[in-house]
């Protein structure tokens, strides 16, 4: 069986813009594939130094998150990330195979460091070592436990490429060790938020996250942005352009009726608007029914949390013993007490 590795940064609560661009599609294959997926503290601090009692917080609000979302703790290892100090010893190995203007060209650094104005500088001129690097760390992430597949975000496109080019040149180097993992996209990699920009997220506070309750999606619904052209509520208008007709497709909801009647006319917006929401909640009953259920079972959110963290910290102990011995770095067969 091949490995999917892949994860998220604990910083706060899932919204349909992760669940459609990569939570789904790990939920989809876990079946088929040996899953294990991290929950990225250690990278999340990266950002979030000063700021570790919220980190601490989000690894149990991601937990809940995928747990809600479908990840199966009877098919998937979920697992924290900074519980597993192979990755953090690896990362120092790659650390010497990647060149400090190749980790500035990464485009989804520089974009992340764009927005960190406040912590990086106005200009990125005080960028930190950490988060510079972060990309190493994920290499290694996926890499320590022998990932095959890693269903991502299409923002983390250029990570992956950044691993899949170190493992070359480690196995280069230092002989065949380790595998070279490929990204998976999912159908819809990146979804736009309900005021039609181009990504949802929680900086552009544009998002509608997996726990909202019926009230906040139906308030976020009717802000929607529809077509401009339609003034009345009989006029024909075209639902290419509207976002509420986007979702209702994304949720596969009713998709051909709603798109003949809008474009004859024959559906107001507000109608339109309020069985989107409606459409929704639905959508995500089940998930926070899930959810309650593991809210009030927190004993057994961290059985999942040790059984998943001792499953991958077995395999990364497995695929350092092959780094240590190709870089030799076995000495005393890894053991000083023998
Ligand atoms: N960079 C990812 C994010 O921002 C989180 C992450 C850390 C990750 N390590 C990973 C994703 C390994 C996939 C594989 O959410």
């Amino acid at each position: 069986m091949k490995t999917i590795i892949t994860g998220d940064r604990p910083t706060g609560r899932l919204h349909l813009g992760h669940y459609f661009g990569s939570v789904k599609s790990r939920v989809d294959l876990q079946y088929d594939y040996d899953t294990y997926i991290l929950i990225a503290d250690v990278q999340a601090l990266t950002d979030n130094f000063e700021a570790p009692e919220k980190v601490r917080k989000n690894v149990h609000e991601l937990a809940l998150d995928y747990l809600a979302a479908g990840i199966d703790p009877k098919h998937s290892h979920i697992y924290i990330q900074s519980l597993i100090p192979e990755v953090a010893e690896l990362t120092v190995y790659y650390s010497n195979l990647v060149s400090v203007a190749r980790l500035y060209r990464n485009p989804t650094t520089k974009n992340e460091v764009s927005q960190k104005q406040e912590l990086f500088g106005e200009k990125g001129e005080g960028i930190t070592y950490g988060f510079l690097g972060y990309p190493v760390s994920q290499a290694a992430d996926i890499t320590a436990l022998d990932g095959d597949l890693v269903p991502v975000g299409e923002d983390q496109l250029p990570h992956i490429e950044q691993t899949r080019e170190i493992v070359r040149k480690f196995n280069h180097i230092y002989g065949e060790t380790l595998k070279e993992p490929s990204a998976y996209l999912s159908m819809t990699p990146r979804i736009k938020g309900l005021d039609g920009n181009e990504k949802m997220s929680k900086s552009l506070n544009n998002a509608i996250y997996l726990a909202d309750t019926e009230e906040e999606i139906l308030k976020k619904v009717m802000s929607a942005v529809t077509d401009p052209n339609k003034i009345k509520k009989d006029d024909p208008a075209n639902p290419d352009v509207c976002m509420v007709y986007y979702y209702h497709k994304l949720i596969n909801n009713n998709v051909d009726t709603i798109c003949a009647e809008c474009k004859k006319g024959a559906r107001g917006c507000v109608a339109c608007k309020k069985e989107l929401a409606k459409a929704l909640t639905e959508y995500l009953r089940p998930m926070q029914e899930r959810r309650h259920y593991y809210e009030e079972h927190p004993d057994e959110v961290d059985t999942i949390l040790k059984e998943g963290t001792k499953a991958a910290k077995k395999r990364a102990e497995e695929v350092m013993m092959r780094v240590r011995e190709h870089m030799k770095l076995d000495y005393f067969e890894n053991n000083p007490d023998k």
